[in-house]
This record gives C-alpha cells, sequence and structure tokens, in this order.
C-alpha cells in the first residue's frame, strides 16, 4: 500500500468523500498512535491519533490516564470558562464527579423505563411512515430519521406534544453547527441557551406535579440523598438532545443507504426478520455515527509504544477501529448477521461508555421492523449528501421512493 497523505480532519474531505477509510487502514497497519501535526485547530500544535480497536479501548478505560474532563471531549478546543462550565456534565467529566453524576442519571435509563417506551416507540414510528406512505417518496433523513429520535426523547422526558416543534427546530441549530448551512455558532449558542430554559421550565413543573417518567426521577433524591443541581439537569437535559438525536439518526440515515448499496443483505433482511437486532448493531459499526471523540493526557505516558507527554491530545478515530481486520472478519463488508459485532460505535468501553444504547438499539430495531412490513420495496431516488462534519459521520439529505 503507498503511503498516503495523512489529514484525517479535513471536514470537506469528509462531506464529499465520505470517511477517510485508506489513510486509516494505512495508519492501523504503520502508525497506529500518529501524531497528526497538520489540520488541527488554531493555535494547538497537534494531536495523537488513535485508530485500532485495542488502542482505543485502552484510552477510553483508563480516565485517569485519558482525562475527558481537561479540555472536554470535543476535538474543538474550548475557551477555558466553556470547559469549566462543561464539566458539570457526564460527558466532559472524570471520576469522580463522573461516578457521581452517572450514578444519578443511570436511575433513567434501566431496562425497565427504556423497556416502557417500546409500544411509544413503536406508535412514533408508525405516525412517521403514515405521513408519507401517500406520497411514494420522501427525504428519508428529514421525514423519517430525524424526527423519529426527537419525538422518543420528547416522549422519554415527557414533552407535551405540543411542544415537540420547538424541540425538533432547537435540536436542528444545535446539531447542525459544523455545517453553515444548517447552523452557526451564534445560532448554536442561542439555541442551547433556549433549550436550557426549556428543560428548566421542565424541572419546575415536574417539582410540583411528578410523574412517574424519566425526568421527575432524576430530580429525585438517590439512595444517599444526593440530587441533581438545577444547572446539572440542565446540562444533561442538553446532552440528551444532543447525544440522542444526530447520532441515532444518522445511524438510521446511513445504515438505510448501506441497504441501498447492498441490495443482496436487503432481501436476506425481507427474507429472515431475526436479522432485525443483529442488522441493527451492524447499522452503529457501518456507519460510526460519532466518528471521533477526544481525550487529555494527564500524565507522561505510553500508547502502543508511542511516548505521549501530560497535556497531549489524544483523538480516538471509531471509525477506524470499526473497521479493525485485527478484530473483525471481512471489515469492509456490511454483514447484517455479524454476530459478534464487538463495535465501539457506542464507545471503547469503561465509564463514559453510551448511556444511551439500548434505546438507540430499540428505535432502530422498531423503524426497521416498520419498513420491512410496510415498504420493503424501498429505494433510493437521488443523491445521498452527507453532512460537513468531521466529527459526525452524517447525511443531511436522501430521497427514497417506495
Ligand atoms: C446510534 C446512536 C448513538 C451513538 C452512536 C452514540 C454514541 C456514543 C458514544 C461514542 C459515547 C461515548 C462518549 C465518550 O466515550 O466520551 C456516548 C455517550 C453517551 N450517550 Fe450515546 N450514542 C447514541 C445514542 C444515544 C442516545 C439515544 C442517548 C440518550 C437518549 C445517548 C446518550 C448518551 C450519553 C448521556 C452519553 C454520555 C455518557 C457518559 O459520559 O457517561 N446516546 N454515546
Amino acid at each position: 500500500m503507498a503511503i498516503p497523505e495523512i489529514n484525517l480532519v479535513d471536514p470537506d474531505s469528509y462531506q464529499h468523500s465520505g470517511p477517510p477509510f485508506e489513510q486509516f487502514a494505512w495508519l492501523r497497519a504503520h502508525a497506529p498512535v500518529f501524531w497528526h501535526a497538520n489540520g488541527g485547530e488554531p493555535g494547538w500544535p497537534g494531536f495523537w491519533a488513535v485508530t485500532r480497536h485495542d488502542d482505543i479501548e485502552e484510552v477510553s478505560r483508563h480516565p485517569d490516564i485519558f482525562s475527558s474532563a481537561r479540555r472536554t471531549v470535543n476535538f474543538h478546543e474550548w475557551p477555558e470558562s466553556t470547559i469549566v462550565r462543561r464539566r458539570s456534565g457526564i460527558l466532559d467529566a472524570d471520576p469522580p464527579q463522573h461516578t457521581r453524576l452517572r450514578g444519578l442519571v443511570n436511575r433513567g435509563f434501566t431496562p425497565r423505563m427504556i423497556g416502557r417506551l417500546e409500544s411509544r416507540v413503536t406508535e412514533i414510528c408508525a405516525g412517521l411512515l403514515d405521513d408519507v406512505e401517500g406520497e411514494r417518496e420522501a427525504d428519508f433523513v428529514a421525514d423519517i430519521a430525524a424526527p423519529l429520535p426527537v419525538q422518543v426523547i420528547g416522549e422519554l422526558v415527557g414533552a407535551p406534544p405540543e411542544d415537540r416543534g420547538k424541540l425538533y427546530e432547537l435540536t436542528n441549530r444545535m446539531t447542525g453547527i459544523a455545517d453553515p448551512q444548517l447552523s452557526s455558532p451564534e445560532d448554536f449558542n442561542q439555541a442551547v441557551a433556549e433549550m436550557y430554559a426549556y428543560a428548566a421550565g421542565l424541572a419546575e413543573q415536574r417539582k410540583h406535579e411528578p410523574r412517574d417518567d424519566i425526568v421527575t426521577k432524576l430530580l429525585q433524591p438517590g439512595d444517599d440523598k444526593d440530587e441533581l443541581t438545577d444547572h446539572e439537569f440542565g446540562i444533561f437535559f442538553i446532552l440528551l438532545i444532543l447525544g440522542g438525536n444526530e447520532t441515532t439518526r444518522n445511524a438510521a440515515g446511513g445504515g438505510m443507504l448501506a441497504f441501498f448499496q447492498h441490495p443482496d443483505q436487503w432481501q436476506r433482511l425481507l427474507e429472515n426478520p431475526a436479522l432485525i437486532p443483529t442488522a441493527a448493531e451492524e447499522f452503529v459499526r457501518w456507519v460510526s455515527p460519532i466518528n471521533m471523540l477526544r481525550r487529555t493526557a494527564t500524565c507522561d505516558t505510553e500508547l502502543a509504544g508511542q511516548q505521549i507527554a501530560e497535556g497531549d491530545k489524544v483523538v480516538m478515530f471509531f471509525t477506524s477501529a470499526n473497521r479493525d481486520e485485527d478484530v473483525f472478519a471481512a471489515p469492509q463488508e456490511f454483514d447484517i448477521g455479524r454476530d459478534p459485532n464487538p463495535h465501539l460505535g457506542f464507545g471503547g468501553g469503561g465509564p463514559h461508555f453510551c448511556l444511551g444504547r439500548h434505546l438507540a438499539a430499540l428505535e432502530l430495531r422498531i423503524l426497521l421492523q416498520a419498513i420491512t412490513e410496510r415498504m420493503p420495496g424501498m429505494t433510493l431516488a437521488g443523491e445521498a449528501s452527507r453532512l460537513r462534519s468531521n466529527s459526525i459521520n452524517g447525511i443531511k439529505h436522501m430521497p427514497v421512493r417506495f
């Protein structure tokens, strides 16, 4: 294999050509912990690109060495004031603060709480397909994949139906940040402020009128009388919206696109619906909705034989881990029966392993079931356009016919 020019962070190339799979393959084979000096953020000297499955697990499972809190988990370099504020949320916290927050929010995500949503998710999927069925054509992203998780999260937090439109609009302004056609930094900040205020209103209401729902549960003190502060609740609410929407939307959109590109697998699913659960997991491996996340070294250390200095930026490329030939047989094949499928689409294990993974899998399974039953002839009706982002592997529009 020729030595490719390495640039893993050019958003334009993600938009036009998708993830740099050839570069990832070369790096996994020759430089699995690679000093990526170019293409970083202005004023930041570069970063370590970690591309192998095992090394990403190693980083994820050692928050004492690879911190989420020091400079957040984003590739972007935030000002110190933003970093301090973000540490109140679980995503950008380290133990012991993370352990405390995770313990409190876990209560809302038990299999019982998620299982209870199953019939509502089924109704939501049916409603979305009802809305487009008569048209014979739709934008799979705008009409199905995007509204599904917004409505499910609205359901999860018990937002009244009349607020769902507002939640959808705010969500889109928050998630489109990387793409100037969709949002701008000012718009993003404004939308976050409005979402935070919305969360405060919801919390206030539940404190006066408790219900048997997740928001009420999150606002109650835990067994040891500890509880989320109002600010922690607001940040967590925003994280649910940010973490639960775009990811699920892109797993659904990118997964369906994979079916259009591999019609033999679609046929296989129609003939064998028992494969729906493994197909849903393969969506997440194949798409890797979160391309990369960042950690910061807390001390001098070594990873895969490479010296890393305290303060260095370390970036985990989940998309690359999910194509690692040391872990997956035929990783370049979209195989809906893949089992086991130890993909890192939900993170590399350790304390930050995705809190919403059971909910995401439930949504994808129910969606697949609905489409196979009601629109088995769905096909691509034009070109799918990709999001301009190096952090999110996303699809903006995908015309379909059925
Ligand atoms: C296919 C869909 C999804 C994907 C690919 C995904 C991916 C991820 C990844 C990679 C992480 C690890 C973060 C890290 O290591 O720093 C994570 C964490 C998280 N996810 Fe998801 N996620 C999905 C769906 C959801 C949903 C539906 C929700 C909630 C409704 C959710 C809520 C969260 C939260 C709260 C965290 C932070 C956990 C912590 O820091 O302890 N995710 N997710």
